[in-house]
């Protein structure tokens, strides 16, 4: 495991599109595409955001990143995929504690800078590494899955298999995740097959509570979100219904806990 020290400049070699991009940004058309979406991927792109070009076809948009991250008020949540940070900025805005990992070393560099601009960067720890590896010794209350889908040719599936995802297919991901925590999150292209997806929830005995969501931007589905666990609604439900039954029989005995 590598705790990252934030650099100040990119390795040399990588094409960066962020500071300098008026002049680089027509140099490849997949980015051009993304760029002109860039506002909704960081609303604050202008005050010097960093993306590669993996950066720009896979970051989470903010909207949808923001909508993920509520879903965890004050827990300890591990971005596994980090990326250039896009959800790890979200959510930490909202938890006390974020770990943000990602194998790709460029990519953390991104991740540091982009949650400076956002002034979070105190509130992340970066790690550089491979989920895979790391997964035994994590600890946390929810662990947050976003891995590659493979590139955009993703959307050329009318269905999205879990085999595609990368480095390794949906259940091995899934196990990995399992090993910290009951409580995942994992964003997938929106032609997932839902159905594998409801399938992961039975790899847990008794099957884990399972919730899926679109997510869209401009009223055009970006990705799925599947909550696994106790952050999905059916579990709070449980919990606040658990509570309201709790309190009842309470108020019955003339004991009262406030
Ligand atoms: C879809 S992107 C994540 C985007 C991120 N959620 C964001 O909003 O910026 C997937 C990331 O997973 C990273 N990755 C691939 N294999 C990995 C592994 N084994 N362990 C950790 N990160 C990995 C890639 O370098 C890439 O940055």
């Amino acid at each position: 495991m590598t705790i990252h020290r934030p650099r100040r400049k990119p390795r040399k070699g990588k094409k960066l599109f962020g500071r300098k991009r008026k002049d680089r940004i027509t140099t490849t058309p997949l980015v051009k595409k993304y760029w002109l979406q860039r506002y909704n991927l960081f609303s604050r792109y202008d005050e010097g955001i960093l993306l590669d070009e993996e950066g720009w076809y896979s970051v989470t948009p903010e909207e949808v990143a923001a909508k993920q991250a509520k879903r965890c008020p004050g827990k300890a949540v591990l971005d596994c995929f980090a990326g250039v940070g896009g959800n790890a900025i979200q959510f930490a805005k909202r938890c006390p504690f974020v770990v943000a990992i990602d194998v790709d070393p460029d990519k953390i560099a991104m991740a540091v800078n982009n949650s400076k601009v956002y002034e979070v960067a105190d509130c992340i720890d970066f790690v550089i590494g491979d989920f895979f590896q790391l997964a035994p010794s994590l600890k946390g209350d929810v662990v947050f899955l976003a891995p590659p889908w493979g590139g955009p040719k993703y959307k050329e599936k009318t269905r999205y298999t879990l085999d595609l995802l990368k480095p390794r297919d949906g259940h091995t991901l899934f196990h990995a995740a399992q090993v910290v925590t009951p409580n995942i999150i994992m964003s997938l292209p929106r032609n997932v097959d839902l159905t594998q997806v409801e399938e992961l929830s039975w790899l847990s005995s008794p099957p884990l509570d399972v919730e899926v969501e679109e997510n869209c931007v401009n009223g055009r589905i970006k990705c799925v979100t599947a909550y696994f666990g106790a952050i999905t609604q059916k579990a709070s439900c449980k919990d606040s219904a658990a509570m309201i039954l709790c309190n009842f029989r309470m108020s019955l005995d003339g004991s009262t806990s406030a």
